[in-house]
């Protein structure tokens, strides 16, 4: 983590961690279920603190865990309570950012193997000029468009389409006024460029990283085990 970047502005990452995880289970929010002995969570962080382009981040914790969760994160990072939807604890969260932040990154803590190579790469997309960048990949499967019945209306040609990770990042005032235009309105947008492209304004996106994948279901917890073992002692924290 840096105090400025080499642009000159400071870039932000909000962390949406007050999720339940009800499709992981395990009777523990999935942001602090252990992934090599250690929450999600701080995997999350310590990728955020990495980044050289990162000066603030701001996590908004499940509601009764928030001085837990504090602690865990040390003094450098701000924690508030999260919202009912992932859309209110991003919006929260929004409102505890410092005066001279002009790039926001929105983080998953449920994507704890993300590389700060890619961190930064978004960072500079926006810094460079984008108002709003997201990383993404090819999918692996056909998708199929259906309708309540489950009955198959169209396939969607599988080179236009793209699974989108996060972090996503956007110039401070777009982001702002997107969660805005949306107060009391909670739309089906299941990512915050989804909010953005209401507005009309431009996405553009960058290549994304396989180990930025989403921690949702027990196989991916399984998955990440296994990737954080085959990572070098310094860089999977152990050493720390
Ligand atoms: N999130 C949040 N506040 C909510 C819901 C979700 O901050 N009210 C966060 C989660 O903690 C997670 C991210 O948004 O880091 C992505 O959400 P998801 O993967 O769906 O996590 P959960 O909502 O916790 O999982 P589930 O949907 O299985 O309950
Ligand atoms: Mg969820």
């Amino acid at each position: 983590m840096t105090a400025v970047n080499e642009a000159g502005a400071r870039v932000a990452v909000v962390v949406p961690a007050a999720g339940r995880g009800e499709r992981l289970g395990g009777g523990v929010p999935k942001a602090l279920r252990p992934l090599g002995g250690r929450p999600m969570l701080v995997h999350a962080v310590q990728a955020l603190s990495a980044a050289e382009l990162v000066s603030q981040i701001v996590v908004a914790a499940p509601p009764t865990l928030v001085e837990v969760v504090s602690r865990l994160l040390g003094p450098d990072v701000r924690v508030l309570p999260g919202g009912a939807e992932r859309v209110d604890s991003v919006r929260g969260a929004l409102r505890a950012l410092d005066d001279d932040i002009r790039v926001v990154l929105v983080h998953d803590a449920a994507r704890p193997l993300t590389p700060p190579s890619l961190v930064d790469a978004v960072a500079r997309a926006v810094l460079g000029g984008h108002p709003a960048v997201i990383p993404v990949l090819p999918l692996a499967d056909t998708v199929k468009e259906v309708d309540a019945d489950g009955r198959v209306l169209r396939t969607p040609p599988r080179g236009g389409l793209r699974a989108v990770q996060t972090p996503q990042g956007f110039r401070r005032e777009v982001l702002e006024a997107a969660y805005a235009s949306q107060d009391g309105d909670l739309p089906a947008v299941t990512d915050d460029a989804g909010l953005v492209e209401r507005l009309g304004v431009p996405v553009a996106t960058i290549p994304g990283a396989d180990e930025a994948f989403k921690v949702t279901r027990a196989a991916d917890l399984l998955f990440a085990e296994a990737l954080l073992a085959r990572r070098p002692l310094a860089e999977s924290g152990r050493s720390s």
